[in-house]
Parts: structure tokens; C-alpha cells; sequence
């Protein structure tokens, strides 16, 4: 009986055993989707696949269209490096797309039509025929376009006109120097509308302009019900939430003034017209001033004749992070709910949500046809043990049977992946419970005393949830290298409810950076994580946390600190986002003074001796290069070891250049394997007694080495 259960461990091994481990390689290699879009009348859908060149440093995409029916796919174009708002056109019969001609990769099998003049296109598909037809839209080169109710109409917002002789006087007046709040000739948004003009093989466009508009235009949305467009509002910076609005102008009436139809603190986004046609709904991210609380991403309806707002998904305590119209009436909306990220439905606004039982991970580009009730639906979706890949359901209630499409990532379920699980503890001062994830290396998961990384997520309002990420968010392949990482959605993470994400206020970094500690206490009181080989790193909130946590401790043997805070009052001063951090302090620098000094990592610096690897993007506006400069010198003043990179022409998403997120990772997981994984002497007295005991013990050991001999 024993020799049986001895030859099937030997086998089980040895099957588990036939899995490899990932490689960087392969990680790096990993397939996005970026759109997902059912046709209208749901024969067909449209994706498209992006993927890291690293001959080109570039992503390059494709553009796939698959036959529902047939169950085939066949590609429409390839080898772009970008393709801008790829759409069904209202009847169906054709997707369309712009391509930045500047931007644009080297073609190869199905090249499109190359322009070395500014002159831009807009691209045809035709479904029926394969066919693409190219039509010149002039040098627009628009930011956002919205199809009317036919073919035949299209919306599109390119920059704002100006004439040459304000330009001139411009020029003549300023020459190159920036006046910084002063609104340059032609810094508004025009709106454009394109005629088109259809035979099966020839289209032509003709262009015009429906109205110059002097605010930015961010989205736009053609409402048949009395005939107008709507719109948002943005601006550069988050500093005056006013400038964050929507509007609608009249067709039928254009030189008549835009209609601001919203007033509310925060950034509407994400507009769709309900199936009655005469309500939009958006989600709101409530950013806040400081006279409200902000709360998670919610969803709204607004009714277009009495300007009403209702609120979709009340009772549902996460955050809707995408939203989609029924066709029959209603909303399919994603949420996250603490690790998971979920399809559910409401019917209307005083019916209930529903959830939609489907299978634990993360739902993303959730797409139903517009004009056909029932289904089919399409999607992508990863779990921390599953790649992401686009899947097709007959209808919402056959979700759990969905059937992917793509098999792009394939090489993903043949690694021996690390082995996530949800991990609870309890930050004591407070009693809140905190939800974390826990990756075990691969074949570790009933191991004690591993090596700890903590990786922190950026937001704060974001969370760590239950999805397969391979970019420079790389706790996957953290553990890979035989980490254990813990992964902690701290107070301020979304879903777990409005309260949990405020409750940091006034306590950016120190409330979070004490749920984290906590945390970490937990793992080595279970026994799980070596108290002796710990490591901590994160990015953008994350790397504030970080900063804020070597100063607190020296617990941590090595640090991996990205596009983190040091300084909060320069940090408010500089970064696009200045109403979040003044919010979370309770007010502006002059005001709260001892907030913003009591929380900022640079008055902490004399404790901190933890090694500490820095990366950002050369541009970022969120949070300045100029914090980790900070950061980097306080550090060598102080002789830790330190490495700052500076990641050439990336903004704080690194999602430019592939080697920029490459290299980040690459480069920490080298600090963590020189700096993370040992233990050291460090200078606390318990520190030093534990040393001489070591010492001590050595000692005896060497005697008793010796005696035996
Ligand atoms: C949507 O479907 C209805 C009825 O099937 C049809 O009358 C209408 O023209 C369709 N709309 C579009 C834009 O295809
Ligand atoms: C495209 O490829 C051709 C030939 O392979 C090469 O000569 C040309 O420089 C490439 N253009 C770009 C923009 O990479
Ligand atoms: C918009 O501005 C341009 C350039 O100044 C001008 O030629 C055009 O007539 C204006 N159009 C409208 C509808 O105001
Ligand atoms: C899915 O997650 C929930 C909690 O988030 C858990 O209770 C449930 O057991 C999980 N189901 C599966 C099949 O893992
Ligand atoms: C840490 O070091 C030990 C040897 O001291 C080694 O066996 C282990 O693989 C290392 N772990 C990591 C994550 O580097």
C-alpha cells in the first residue's frame, strides 16, 4: 500500500514537474486585447491583438474580425502601431478606423494606403467584400468620433483652428516664451461632421465643421432625440473639477452656445446613450475639492429632458469599472467586489442589480450587440491562474459557458505558474479587516519562512485584484524567481466600499503603511514569510508607500521604490493631479502644514538604511521625476546603496516602449537578489544581541565541529 502511494507521489511530481517555469522571455511576451466590439446585429465581432516588437520597441496590433456563425477569423489589417477608435458603423456593414500616419510601423502582408504627406485617412472595412477603402479626412487627425444613426453621418473632434494672423500676432508678441496660463490661438476643440458617400468599391467624405468650441473636448456622443451632440469636457490638469463637465449643442441650431447639462465634483467618462435614446449614461469618478467625500467609480443616468441624475448599481458596494447598454433596456456593468472583477445586471433604475454567475477573476471589454436582444456577448478575462483571452458567451446566462476565440497566451497554461490565494488579516488598532493577495512560488505553496516581497498597487483608489498582468506589474514573475509576494489593497483600494477608500485621509501614508505592516506581521506570525529576507516595492502610490515605509522600519533588506512621492507640497505643486493629494490631506499646503510635513517621507530620511532601487518615466506628469531625484539624493547623502533610472520618453503608464517596463523589471529583480535575500546585521539593539548570538553560536558550532573531529 505504501510503495502504491509512494509510485503515484513520484508520478504526481513528476507530472508537475513536466511544467517549466516561466521565463522572463515569455513573460514580456505576453498578448493584449484591446478592444473587443460585437456588430450590431451580433454575426460578427471585431478584436484587437497587441503585442511587445522588440526588433522595433514598439507594440505593434492587429485587427482581427471573427465570424460568429462560422466560427472563423480572418484579418483586416496588421502592423500598426496604434489604431484609433475602430468601430462598427450603425448598419453593420462596415468597421471603421483611424491609424496615425506618423506613428505608423513598417507594413508588411496587408499593407494600408501610406501617406508621406500630413494628410490623414479614415479607414473602411467593408465585411462583405474584405475590402479596405481609405478616405481623406484633410490633416485632421481627430482625438475622438461618434457615428450618427446611418452610415452616412459621422461626428469627429479634431484640435482647435486658428487663423494665421493670430498665430503671427502670437508669435510676434511671445516669440518662444511660454505664458503658461494664457490661452494660445486655437487651443479649443472643433467638431467636424463627415458626409460620406457609399458605393460598394468608392467612398468619398466630404468635411465640414459643425462648431469651434474654446473648451476641450474629451468624448463625444450623437443623440438622435432632437438631434445633438453630446460631450465632455476636460482639461490638462485636475485642478478645477468645473472644467470636467458634460454639454450638449443642438444640430439643428449650431451657432446657438453649447448646454452644460452636469455640475458635479469629478470627471464624467465613459458616455452611452440608453436604448430609449434619451438617457446618457456615464460613470463618475468623484474626485474631490474637499466638500464632498469621494467614493468609488459609480454609474449615472441622466435624463436628457428634465436634466435629472439616477444612480445605477447603488446597493453594489465595489466599482463599476466598465459599463455596457442593453439592448433590451438596462445596463450589463463590470464591478469589483474585493479580489474579483464581475458581470452583473439592472434591469432599471429602482430594479435590483443582479449578479451573473461566471467563474472567479477579472471581466474586461464586455460587448453586446447593439441592436439585437438575447446575445451574444463577447469579452476578455484573466485569473491569476488563467491568461487573458477573448471569449464568447450565447447569451448572460450561459456566462460559465463561454468559449474563447483567441489562444494567443496558450504558452501561459503550459508554465507551472505561481499559486495565488486570497490572504486576510486585521490592522488592530482599528479592527479593519484588509484583503490581500498571496502568490506562493511555484511548487511552494505548503513552504515556511520564504522570502518576502510586498508589492504595493498604485491608485490609491485601484486594487490589486484577481487577473494575470505581465507588464512592469509583475507579481507574477516575482514569485516565478521564487518570491513570496503579497500583494496588499491597503485602506484608500477600491472595492471594499466607500468608507474603506476614504478612511486615508488625513493619514495618506501613514494609515496604509501600517495596514502593510500589519500584514506582514501576520505572515511571519503564521510562519509563512522569513522575518530575516523581507523586501517591499511598489509603484506610483505604491512607491509613495514604499518611500514611506523605509522610513518607518529597517526591517525591509532592499526596496523598489517607481514613480513615487517624497515631498508632498512640491509633489502637489507639480503633479496633473493636484485635487487628489490636497483631498487626501484635508487642504492645501498653507493650510494643513503639518499634514503635509508629518506624512511626507523626506522629514523621516535619517532612519532610513534600506537599499533602494528607483525607476520613472523622464515624463511623467502625475508624479514628477523630480520626486525621485529627491529621493535618490537624500539617499546618497546618506550612503545607502541607491540606483535611480530614469525611463526615456514614458509617462507615468510606461506603455510607450516595451524595453522601459523590460528593463524596470529586469534591473529589480536584480536589487532584490542582491540586496533582498539575506539576512543582515542591522543596527537596532535586538539587532545586534541576535548578531552576537549568532556570533556565539558559530563559535560553538566550530568548536563542536572541531571537538567531533
Ligand atoms: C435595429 O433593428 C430594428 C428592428 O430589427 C431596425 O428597424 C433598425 O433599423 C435597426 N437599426 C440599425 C441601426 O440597424
Ligand atoms: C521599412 O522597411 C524598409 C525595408 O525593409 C526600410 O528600408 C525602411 O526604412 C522601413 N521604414 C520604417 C519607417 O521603419
Ligand atoms: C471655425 O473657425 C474657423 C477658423 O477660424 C472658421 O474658418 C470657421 O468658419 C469657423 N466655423 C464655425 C462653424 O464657427
Ligand atoms: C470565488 O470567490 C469567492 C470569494 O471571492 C469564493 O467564496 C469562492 O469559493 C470562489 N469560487 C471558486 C470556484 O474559487
Ligand atoms: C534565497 O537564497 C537562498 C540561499 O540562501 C536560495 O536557496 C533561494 O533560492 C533564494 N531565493 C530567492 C528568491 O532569491
Amino acid at each position: 500500500m505504501i510503495f502504491v502511494v509512494l509510485v503515484l507521489q513520484l508520478l504526481l511530481c513528476s507530472f508537475a514537474e513536466t511544467k517549466p517555469k516561466l521565463t522572463q522571455d515569455e513573460f514580456f511576451n505576453y498578448v493584449d486585447y484591446p478592444t473587443v466590439s460585437v456588430s450590431p446585429t451580433g454575426e460578427y465581432l471585431f478584436y484587437e491583438e497587441m503585442r511587445p516588437s522588440w526588433e522595433t520597441n514598439s507594440f505593434v496590433r492587429k485587427l482581427w474580425l471573427y465570424d460568429i456563425r462560422q466560427q472563423q477569423k480572418r484579418l483586416i489589417t496588421a502592423d500598426s502601431t496604434d489604431f484609433f477608435f475602430p468601430m462598427w458603423s450603425p448598419s453593420g456593414k462596415w468597421i471603421t478606423f483611424f491609424v496615425n500616419n506618423h506613428l505608423m510601423a513598417n507594413t508588411s502582408r496587408r499593407s494600408l494606403e501610406r501617406s508621406e504627406t500630413a494628410d490623414q485617412y479614415m479607414y473602411f472595412y467593408s465585411v462583405s467584400t474584405n475590402k479596405i477603402i481609405p478616405v481623406q479626412i484633410q490633416n485632421i487627425q481627430p482625438s475622438v468620433a461618434t457615428w450618427s444613426n446611418s452610415d452616412t453621418v459621422l461626428y469627429i473632434v479634431g484640435p482647435g483652428l486658428s487663423s494665421r494672423e493670430e498665430d503671427d500676432a502670437y508669435r510676434k508678441e511671445w516669440k518662444d516664451v511660454i505664458n503658461y496660463r494664457q490661452t494660445k490661438p486655437g487651443e479649443g476643440s472643433t467638431i467636424y461632421e463627415i458626409k460620406i458617400d457609399t458605393t460598394d468599391s468608392l467612398i468619398s467624405a466630404e468635411l465640414s465643421i459643425v462648431y469651434n468650441a474654446s473648451l476641450l473636448i474629451n468624448e463625444l456622443l450623437y443623440v438622435s432625440y432632437e438631434e445633438q451632440l453630446v460631450f465632455t469636457s476636460k482639461s490638462r490638469v485636475y485642478e478645477d473639477l468645473d472644467n470636467f463637465e458634460i454639454y450638449s449643442i443642438h444640430l439643428n441650431q449650431p451657432s446657438s452656445s453649447f448646454l452644460r447639462l452636469t455640475s458635479l465634483e469629478g470627471i464624467e467618462q465613459n458616455l452611452q446613450l440608453s436604448n430609449d435614446g434619451k438617457h446618457i449614461l456615464f460613470r463618475l469618478w468623484a474626485l474631490s475639492s474637499g466638500r464632498i467625500q469621494t467614493t468609488q467609480r459609480r454609474l449615472y443616468s441622466l435624463d436628457l429632458i428634465t436634466l435629472q441624475i439616477g444612480r445605477l448599481g447603488a446597493n453594489f458596494n465595489g466599482v463599476i469599472t466598465e459599463f455596457t447598454i442593453k439592448p433590451d433596456g438596462g445596463v450589463y456593468f463590470i464591478g469589483q467586489l474585493g479580489l474579483n472583477v464581475q458581470v452583473y445586471t439592472q434591469e432599471s433604475l429602482t430594479d435590483d442589480v443582479m449578479y451573473r454567475q461566471g467563474w472567479n477573476g477579472t471581466y474586461e471589454r464586455f460587448s453586446s450587440p447593439s441592436n439585437r436582444t438575447g446575445g451574444p456577448i463577447a469579452f476578455a478575462f484573466s485569473s491569476l491562474e488563467r491568461p487573458k483571452e477573448i471569449y464568447l458567451a450565447e447569451s448572460i446566462d450561459r456566462l460559465g459557458f463561454a468559449k474563447t476565440i483567441t489562444d494567443e497566451n496558450r504558452l501561459f497554461t503550459q508554465r507551472d505558474l505561481p499559486h495565488a490565494t486570497a490572504y486576510h488579516w486585521r490592522n488592530t488598532e482599528d479592527n479593519r479587516e484588509i484583503e490581500g493577495i498571496l502568490h506562493y512560488p511555484p511548487g511552494k505553496l505548503t513552504e515556511k519562512n520564504l522570502p518576502l516581497l510586498v508589492l504595493i498597487h498604485g491608485g490609491p483608489n485601484a486594487a490589486s485584484v484577481n487577473e494575470l498582468q505581465a507588464t512592469w506589474n509583475w507579481a507574477t514573475m516575482a514569485a516565478t524567481e521564487g518570491w513570496l509576494v503579497l500583494e496588499p489593497n491597503y485602506r484608500g483600494s477600491t472595492g471594499y466600499g466607500d468608507e474603506f477608500l476614504d478612511e486615508l485621509r488625513h493619514r495618506l501614508l501613514s494609515l496604509p503603511g501600517q495596514d502593510i505592516l500589519m500584514g506582514v506581521d501576520q505572515l511571519i506570525k503564521d510562519g509563512i514569510a522569513d522575518s530575516q529576507r523581507l523586501a517591499v516595492g511598489g509603484y506610483s502610490y505604491g512607491g509613495f508607500l514604499t518611500n514611506w515605509l523605509i522610513t518607518q522600519t529597517t526591517r525591509f533588506n532592499a526596496a523598489l521604490s517607481g514613480a513615487g512621492g517624497a515631498e508632498h507640497a512640491s509633489g502637489w505643486g507639480t503633479m496633473d493631479l493636484p485635487v487628489l493629494l490636497s483631498y487626501l490631506h484635508g487642504g492645501f499646503p498653507w493650510q494643513v502644514p503639518n499634514v503635509y510635513s508629518s506624512e511626507s517621507p523626506i522629514y523621516h530620511m535619517s532612519k532610513v538604511r534600506t537599499p533602494t532601487h528607483i525607476v520613472v518615466g523622464e515624463n511623467d506628469v502625475r508624479v514628477d521625476a523630480d520626486q525621485s531625484f529627491i529621493l535618490e539624493r537624500c539617499l546618497h547623502y546618506l550612503g545607502v546603496p541607491v540606483q535611480l533610472l530614469i525611463l526615456p520618453k514614458e509617462g507615468h503608464a510606461i506603455a510607450n516602449y516595451p524595453w522601459s517596463g523590460r528593463i524596470k523589471v529586469r534591473e529589480e529583480l536584480k536589487w532584490l537578489h542582491q540586496y533582498g535575500n539575506q539576512t543582515l546585521p542591522k543596527e537596532s539593539a535586538a539587532n545586534i544581541i541576535s548578531f552576537s548570538f549568532t556570533l556565539l553560536s558559530l563559535v560553538i558550532c566550530t568548536f563542536c565541529f572541531s571537538f567531533q573531529n
